[in-house]
């Protein structure tokens, strides 16, 4: 049997992933109809929107949404109609750490895949490939497949591909129009293979053929865990090596420049900071650790649950610092948070590490500013109420302010701390915030953005992230 000519797709889910990737599928592929469909109808309003206020920030996504939308390209919530004209089915949904019940607070709440896929089965009338998008366990396919078939009516056949999502945030469109690798796992039989094609054809129209990987099913599962697994270690290891610059004067910078320039090694994802954050990093890892500890292998499981680990004692080893520099208390002092997003580029604030450290700051009862450029209001308050459970949010509000600038965070308080990396904070005119603030002031770099030299000179007093007061 050939390879089936993909002509419409539906992609269930318009969120980070589903949105960006199946825009630019429709950009690149004119002939292909794509439906982005979703059951939250203010997200679809906002794909919708005439104005072009998308419900997400990436760089460049706006363009593409421009060129593509009422073309071939359309955003609905009749998540029924989509499933029924397409011939392939991206199920693109969110995939959480499971809050309760058996493996809570590590394995992959998968209700919302199973949900979508039971919508599948339910609507579905003709053959179907149905594409894994979503972050799933090693094995989600297989029960994917066995919700399908034991569901399926009208002789629907179903082919269930793997094709996890590579992109990061921030750099989402660059990194889905020229990837470094798209990767599909089918099952190795006769069907699985021509199903794996029809999904690589489309992905020719735009992505070299030898950056398309096919693999078995599980492979490409497990690799996309692996993939983000690996990413983070590098990033707990470099910040365990901020730890030991701290107390013993040397300059993260300088070690992670001269490791970076091993080839074997690399000089990408070696910037200490306060830890990271997103959506995927640490739940992919616990999931991980959670698989390790179901197939009995402990240790397996240990090693990735300290990177993990590392990641929140670097947030606790920061907020530590900034109270222990204080004069070793923060009660009643005012400190600007400057960030807000889990990093620079995008809106999204899911495990940020600014919501860590301004809980924390909350519990000393400080005062604290935020300004960040591009995350709502309303998230803000939204996250601070879920990290602080036990405070109602009018009290939050008491200690909490959000501003729109840079001066207006910094003006009348005791300390500025940079949490997310934000171009336009390497733009700060540090010297008019100094004379905006208490003194003595200070600073609290968690992203290595600033001149420490420079700003000492002005008259803070600086505390980098990977340097000690002593650095050479
Ligand atoms: N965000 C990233 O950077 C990234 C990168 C790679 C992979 N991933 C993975 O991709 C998946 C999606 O992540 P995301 O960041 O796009 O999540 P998201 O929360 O932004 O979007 C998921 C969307 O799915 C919708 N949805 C849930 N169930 C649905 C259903 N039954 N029918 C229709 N719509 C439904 C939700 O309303 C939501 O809008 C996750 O598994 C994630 O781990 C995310």
């Amino acid at each position: 049997m050939a390879p089936i000519d993909v002509k419409k797709i539906c992609c269930i889910g318009a969120g980070y992933v589903g949105g960006p990737t199946c825009a630019v599928i429709a950009l690149k592929c004119p002939h292909i109809t794509v439906t982005i469909v979703d059951l939250n109808q203010s997200r679809i309003d906002a794909w919708n929107s005439d104005d072009f206020s998308l419900p997400i920030y990436e760089p460049g996504l706006v363009d593409v949404v421009k060129q593509a939308r009422g073309r071939n390209l359309f955003f609905s919530t009749d998540v029924d109609k989509a499933i029924l004209e397409a011939d392939l089915i991206f199920v693109s949904v969110n995939t959480p750490t499971k809050k309760s019940g058996v493996g809570a607070g590590f394995a992959a709440d998968l209700n919302y895949v199973e949900l979508a896929t039971r919508r599948i089965a339910a609507v579905a009338t003709s053959n179907k490939i149905v594409v894994e998008k979503s972050t799933v366990p090693c094995r989600t396919a297989e029960s994917m497949r066995t919700i399908l078939e034991s569901n399926s009516h009208g002789g629907a056949r179903f082919d269930i591909l793997s094709n996890p999502e590579f992109l990061a945030e921030g750099t989402a469109i660059k990194d889905l129009l020229s990837p470094d690798r798209v990767l599909i796992g089918s099952l190795q039989t006769g069907e699985g293979l021509d199903a794996c094609q029809a999904l690589a054809n489309v992905y020719a129209n735009w992505v070299p053929k030898e950056r398309i990987l096919t693999v078995g099913l599980w492979s490409s599962e497990l690799s996309k865990l692996a993939a983000n697994a690996m990413l983070a270690q590098r990033i707990s290891s470099i910040n365990a090596l901020s730890a030991i610059c701290e107390a013993t004067g040397a300059n993260i910078d300088e070690v992670s420049h001269a490791v970076g320039f091993d080839s074997r090694i690399g000089p990408k994802f070696l910037r200490a900071s306060v830890g990271f954050g997103g959506s995927c990093f640490q739940k992919d890892i616990l999931n991980l650790v959670y698989l390790s500890e179901s197939l009995h292998l402990p240790e397996v499981a240990a090693y990735w649950r300290q990177v993990v680990d590392m990641n929140e004692y670097q947030k606790s080893r920061f907020s530590k610092t900034v109270v222990d520099t204080l004069f070793k208390t923060i009660t009643g002092k005012h400190i600007a948070v400057l960030g807000f997003a889990f990093k620079a580029d995008t809106g999204d604030t899911r495990e940020s590490a600014a919501i860590t450290l301004i809980r924390d700051f909350l519990s000393e009862r400080a005062y604290v500013t935020i300004y960040d450029p591009k995350v709502e209001e309303s998230q803000i308050w939204q996250d601070l109420s879920e990290a602080c459970p036990n405070t109602p949010l009018e009290t939050i509000k008491k200690y909490v302010t959000i501003v729109h600038n840079v001066i207006e965070a910094c003006k009348d308080k005791e300390a500025v701390v940079i949490a997310t990396e934000w171009k336009e904070f390497l733009e700060i005119d540090w010297q008019t915030v100094y004379d905006h603030m208490t003194k003595p002031a200070f600073v609290f770099d968690g992203r290595l953005l600033i001149d420490a030299d420079k700003l000492r000179k002005i008259g803070f007093k600086v505390k980098v992230i990977g340097r000690g007061d002593s650095t050479q």
